[in-house]
């Protein structure tokens, strides 16, 4: 079948911010003393913030009320957009700015399916709003990832099936989105997950369009 979209998680695929989303979670958990680890962190990767923060709690086995849930939801993102404060286009990954062009070149139509709800805001700052046809984000889901709306709603929006696009990710709950969704998909860059989507690229120089 022909290509004719390529999907792009944000984190851990554009841009290596998920390494920031990981000390922001580790110090929320440290301070409600819950060993976390970056193999923990797997588990969260690709989660909205409010299932990450939930995912946090069930570890520790820990309750909290819906104030303090969320006061630790505001401070997280506070301190996680200090830590991508200076972000540029030189922070995109390897091989991420030569697929778009190519793409481009060859009229495939580009979007990104991402759990954040800082997307935009990041995808501005690479000076990258407007290489994409569609930009789905965490504020246009009712549904967040491992369920494969934010995918099916880009492939809608290009005007395409699941099974004419591509779909890059480093998640393993990024990965089962998209395949539910019927998506073919590539894990990105994260050798946990080397196994679990249709196809493994070390980076994104390795993906080859005909
Ligand atoms: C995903 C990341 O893209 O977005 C997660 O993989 C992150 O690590 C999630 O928690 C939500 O991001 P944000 O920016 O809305 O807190
Ligand atoms: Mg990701």
């Amino acid at each position: 079948m022909e290509i004719k979209g390529l999907i792009f998680d944000l984190d851990g695929v554009i841009v290596n911010t998920e390494h920031n989303h990981f000390v922001a979670w580790k110090r929320t958990a440290d301070s409600l003393g819950v060993a976390f680890t970056e193999k923990d962190n797997e588990k969260l990767k690709g989660l909205s913030r409010v299932d990450s923060l939930k995912t946090i709690l069930e570890m520790g086995n820990i309750e909290i009320s819906d104030e303090t849930f969320n006061d630790y939801l505001i401070s997280k993102n506070k301190f996680y957009l200090d830590s991508i404060a200076s972000i540029t286009a030189e922070n995109m990954l390897k091989g991420v700015a030569d697929l778009l062009n190519k793409a481009k070149e060859k009229g495939i139509l580009l979007a990104v399916g991402s759990s954040s709800k800082n997307a935009k805001f990041i995808l501005e700052r690479l000076n990258l709003t407007d290489a994409f046809h569609i930009i789905v984000d965490g504020n246009m889901v009712e549904n967040p990832k491992p369920n494969p709306e934010v995918f099916l709603k880009g492939a809608e929006a290009m005007g395409f099936a699941p099974e004419e696009c591509v779909v890059f990710e480093d998640a393993e709950s990024g990965i089962k989105a998209a395949k539910d969704g019927g998506f073919y998909s590539i894990a990105v860059g994260n050798p946990e997950i080397a196994k679990l989507g249709d196809l493994y690229l070390n980076d994104l120089t390795e993906f080859k369009l005909i």
